[in-house]
């Protein structure tokens, strides 16, 4: 099985103890691609150094809507500078976060994430949204650029948004959460959603999918993603492994 883990965090502290040793066990594990996006600059700087050391890692650069309250020229400038880099494939991520009350304002949220949009299509590159208690404002803002592809990474929102969203070019990508009891609403737009709209991710180290629910996450279980995806579509698990990672590599602009 080839399987593609779109959206992981190897930057965050939770593998300073084995990062590289994790890491170096993916391919003997099925996973021949991870997309690392960054969340601020600092992440975004250790996402395109992990790319440099595993030829199976590419990164993403951008400013996490709970990261952005210092967005200013400047990082946008070296936003632009790292985004040159061959194995950065997306802006990202980025987005709305109205969940947590002391995230930046929303107003400037939006002034962000509008930027970075423009960002991305200046350099003709995908973006990966960030979208938590938002859906209506999120998709305002992606209205407004009808020339910039994304995917939206853990999807949340409605069925009827799902299919505005496929309507307007974008992708949808699911994590553990399609694994936990409640997750009903996911798998019914799963059902409807056409397959090659889909992508796969972890979230890791968040998000651990049942029945490793509580533990770290790493991107050895994206797997369990695709087996539910699998049940769903009424696929073989070596099927949606399949599709998912021709959508990711298409989506992101990565060669075979
Ligand atoms: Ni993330």
């Amino acid at each position: 099985m080839r399987l593609f883990d779109t959206h992981a965090h190897y930057d965050s502290h939770a593998f300073d103890g084995d990062r590289v040793e994790l890491l170096s066990t993916m391919p003997e594990q099925g996973v021949e691609l991870i997309l690392n996006p960054g969340c601020d600059l600092e992440t975004s700087k250790m996402a395109v150094s992990l790319a440099e050391q595993f030829p199976f890692v590419y990164a993403a650069v951008g400013f996490h809507p709970s990261d952005c309250g210092g967005y200013n020229d400047e990082l946008e400038q070296q936003l632009r500078q790292m985004a040159a880099h061959p194995k950065v494939k997306a802006i990202g991520e980025i987005g709305l976060d109205y969940y947590w009350k002391d995230n930046p304002p929303h107003d400037f949220q939006q002034e962000v994430f509008h930027r970075q949009l423009c960002l991305a299509e200046e350099l003709h590159l995908p973006v990966i949204v960030h979208d938590r208690e938002a859906h209506h404002d999120c998709l305002e803002v992606v209205r407004q650029h009808p020339n910039v592809k994304g995917v939206y990474h853990c999807y949340s929102g409605s069925l009827e948004d799902a299919k505005t969203l496929v309507k307007l070019g974008w992708r949808l990508s699911f994590t553990g959460v399609i694994t936990f009891k409640n997750a009903r609403k996911s798998l019914e737009i799963i059902e409807w959603l056409p397959m090659e709209r889909i992508m796969i991710e972890t979230d890791s180290p968040y998000l651990t999918p049942e029945p490793f629910r509580g533990k770290r996450n790493d991107s050895g279980k994206v797997h369990l993603v695709a087996e539910t995806i699998a049940r769903v579509k009424g696929l073989t698990v070596e099927e949606v492994a399949s599709v998912t990672m021709e959508n990711g590599m298409k989506f992101f602009g990565i060669e075979g």
